[in-house]
């Protein structure tokens, strides 16, 4: 089937006279890795609740895998790893598998299977008769992961999911999200982490007060806005520190770090750390970070909205 995986037209969510989604659109590509980032309290976990009805949204046009948003039969098709999921404690990883397995119609002559390779996919084979209440925070988000993808779903919806989770379990969950994406599947990915995400997702959408301010690729986006780095031998004294930080250079010991739009722009700042003497010792052009670019993007929408 073609067009997009979700494509929100319009989206507005209400709670009382608070509006967490200002009339929201974006689209999703079908097979691709989607992260919609966004500080706390953007609005992230509303969408995802708004796309799965588990909220009523105020007002909602959109399809989801061709079909208008909220459409029961296309829900059967999708999986959900809610931010904080908790699952009983006295169940067995295995079992809370299962029971998702029977919640979203898995024809019980198939759970077994899936739910073995399940446990293996997601590291947790030797666990899997273990109880929920003696597995780490880690474990349960793997289960977690585990549950989302038991009816083999089109579109899976990971709300935070590497929430709790150490570096190598992380590393881990970025390998599964991959995987999930090698076996066709779209993933929509809630995160505030965003090295993460910029390692996986395809598309971004920055969300900001219930505003998508940014959206691309992480390329497009971080493209946009140059950054030079210059590293000197040796520490920068604080008086010319204090005056290149004053111009907005930021400087945090023997890194310098200059936002210019080409390498022209950063001679004035070789000039002045010469004229102190300073030795260079490197000059390398990066990329804006997805964290830079995010901070800048959530501080003017801030301003313009007349925010602290
Ligand atoms: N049931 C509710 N009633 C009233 N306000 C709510 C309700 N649920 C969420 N909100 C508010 O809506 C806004 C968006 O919340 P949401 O949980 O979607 O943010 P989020 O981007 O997922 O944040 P986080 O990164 O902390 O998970 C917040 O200001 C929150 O306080
Ligand atoms: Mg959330």
């Amino acid at each position: 089937m073609d067009g997009p995986a979700v494509e929100i037209e319009y989206l507005k969510k209400r709670y009382g006279s608070f509006e967490a989604l200002a009339g929201v659109s974006l689209s999703v590509p079908r097979g691709s890795v989607f992260g919609l980032l966004g500080p706390n309290g953007a609005g992230k976990s509303t969408m995802i609740k708004s796309l799965l009805t588990i909220i009523r949204p105020t007002e909602c046009r959109g399809r989801m895998l061709g079909r208008p948003i909220g459409d029961r039969a296309t829900l059967g098709k999708v999986g959900y790893l809610p931010e904080h999921a908790r699952f009983a404690e006295y169940l067995t990883g295995r079992e809370v598998i299962a029971y998702s397995a029977g919640m979203t119609g898995v024809p019980v002559r198939e759970t077994r299977g899936r739910v073995d390779r399940l446990l293996e996919t997601v590291g947790m084979k030797a666990w899997g008769e273990k109880k929920l209440g003696t597995y780490s925070k880690g474990m349960r988000q793997r289960i977690g992961l585990a549950q989302a993808l038991v009816n083999e779903p089109e579109i899976v919806f990971l709300d935070e999911p590497t929430d709790g989770v150490d570096p190598e379990g992380r590393i881990d969950i970025r390998k599964m999200i991959e995987g999930m994406k090698a076996e066709g599947r779209t993933v929509f990915v809630n995160s505030h982490l965003l090295g993460e995400v910029e390692q996986v997702a395809d598309q971004v959408a920055i969300l900001s007060h219930g505003k998508v301010i940014r959206s691309g690729s992480v390329a497009e986006l971080t493209g946009t806005g140059k950054h030079f780095e210059i590293r000197t031998l040796g520490p920068v004294p604080p008086a010319l520190r204090e005056r290149l930080e004053s111009a907005g250079i930021q400087v945090a010991g023997d890194r310098i770090g200059v936002p210019a739009k080409d390498a022209g722009e950063v001679q004035s700042v070789i000039d002045a750390l010469r004229a102190a003497g300073i030795v260079i010792r490197e000059l390398k052009e990066s990329r804006q970070s997805l964290e830079e670019l995010f901070l800048s993007a959530v501080q003017g929408a801030r301003q313009e909205g007349g925010q602290p």
